[in-house]
């Protein structure tokens, strides 16, 4: 794949190569990040930012990293402020915005629809989460903050142990995580859910097909002992028939500081896509983690930014010319991050 112009739509679409590419251009992208420096490497461009489903940290972080390398955003959100409510179809809509934007983010409630819109569209469009298929540029973060995480611990991306909880049914970012994952042959993945909720068996088998070491199993404490990652996960509840079948399963796996000191080993590190269902009858990660130094979802979330700038920067093919057309900050910005 060459990324100039293409549509990121897929896990599928990567090999090793292309996911080192991302993250050597997410490392490049941490001054302007961190507001040590602003370029204007994207001055012109428009992102079209088109949310059909809730979100505030792949839309807001989309359109940060846009920002940041200097580009517009324009953003829809929900599908009642857009013509698809008056019967429009994605094609149509797609035909139209590409006209409007240099480079297309979108999320859908509906499994394919941003492949199809893909299809239809005139500039590169990005997957920001099609139903419970995929969340590929999630991914893309996870594992570059797992990469990082491990690293801190002398360790790899190749001897990784991991162990994902919860909603793995529907859940798209352990979807396209493991996906991810099957470019790494020697990883070992714990899968921890209720039995109806199970990674789909066509991603397990094609995880053993790469290589990698897979164990199923409903049981939390003995699955997180012998981990680097704990990665847990939200029950998606949206793709329930109703909130009270979700009730059944929301708060089945629920780390907090005294199951990780029982259970962890000291260095294992706590991830969740976000949000964490911190209602009471959920609290899958509590809030007692919060000033647990393992605790790495707020890096996640600051990592995303990184990744998603490599992503535009990538596709608009100007991953190259950031510094060129970067300066120093006026103003005063110590201590932020
Ligand atoms: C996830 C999503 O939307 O799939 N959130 C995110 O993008 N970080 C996970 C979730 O909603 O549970």
């Amino acid at each position: 794949m060459d990324f100039a112009g293409s549509h990121i739509l897929s896990i599928a679409q990567f090999e090793r190569g292309h996911v080192e590419r991302i993250f050597s251009v997410a490392d490049a992208m941490g001054p302007y990040a961190q507001r040590k420096r602003v370029t204007k490497v994207l001055d012109g461009a428009i992102l079209g930012n088109m949310f059909f489903e809730p979100s505030t940290r792949t839309r807001v972080s989309f359109g940060s990293a846009f920002n940041l390398l200097g580009g517009e955003v324009r953003e829809t959100t929900g599908f009642e402020s857009t013509a698809i409510a008056k019967g429009e179809s994605l094609y149509d809509t797609a035909r139209v915005l590409s006209g409007y934007s240099d480079v297309i983010v979108m999320r859908h409630p509906a499994e394919g629809s941003v492949a199809e819109f893909a299809a239809a569209s005139r500039v590169p469009v990005l997957n920001g989460g099609d139903g419970s298929n995929e969340h590929p540029s999630q991914a893309l973060l996870d594992l570059y903050t797992i990469k990082n995480e491990v690293a801190a611990h002398g360790g790899t991306l190749d001897t990784l142990r991991i162990a994902m909880l919860g909603d793995l049914r529907y859940g798209r970012t352990v979807h396209s995580l493991c996906k991810l994952l099957c470019l790494f042959s020697r990883v070992e993945v714990q899968l921890v859910s209720p039995l109806e909720l199970r990674m789909p068996a066509e991603i397990v088998e094609q995880m053993r097909t790469a290589g990698l070491k897979v164990v199923e199993s409903d049981q939390l404490e003995e699955s997180i002992a012998r981990v680097d990652i704990v990665y847990s996960t939200r029950i998606q509840e949206e793709r329930f028939s109703s909130r009270e079948e979700a009730d059944l399963y929301r708060g089945r796996f629920r780390l907090n500081q005294s199951v990780y000191t029982a259970h962890c080993q000291p260095n294992t590190v706590i991830m969740h896509p976000l949000p964490r269902d911190s209602r009471d009858n959920a609290r899958e990660l509590d809030d007692d983690l919060n000033d647990n130094p393992n605790l790495a979802i707020f890096r996640q979330t600051d990592n995303g930014v990184l990744v998603r700038m490599a992503l535009f920067g990538l596709v608009l093919d100007v991953a190259d010319q950031v510094e060129k057309h970067s300066r120093e900050v006026n103003w005063y910005t110590a201590g932020r991050f």
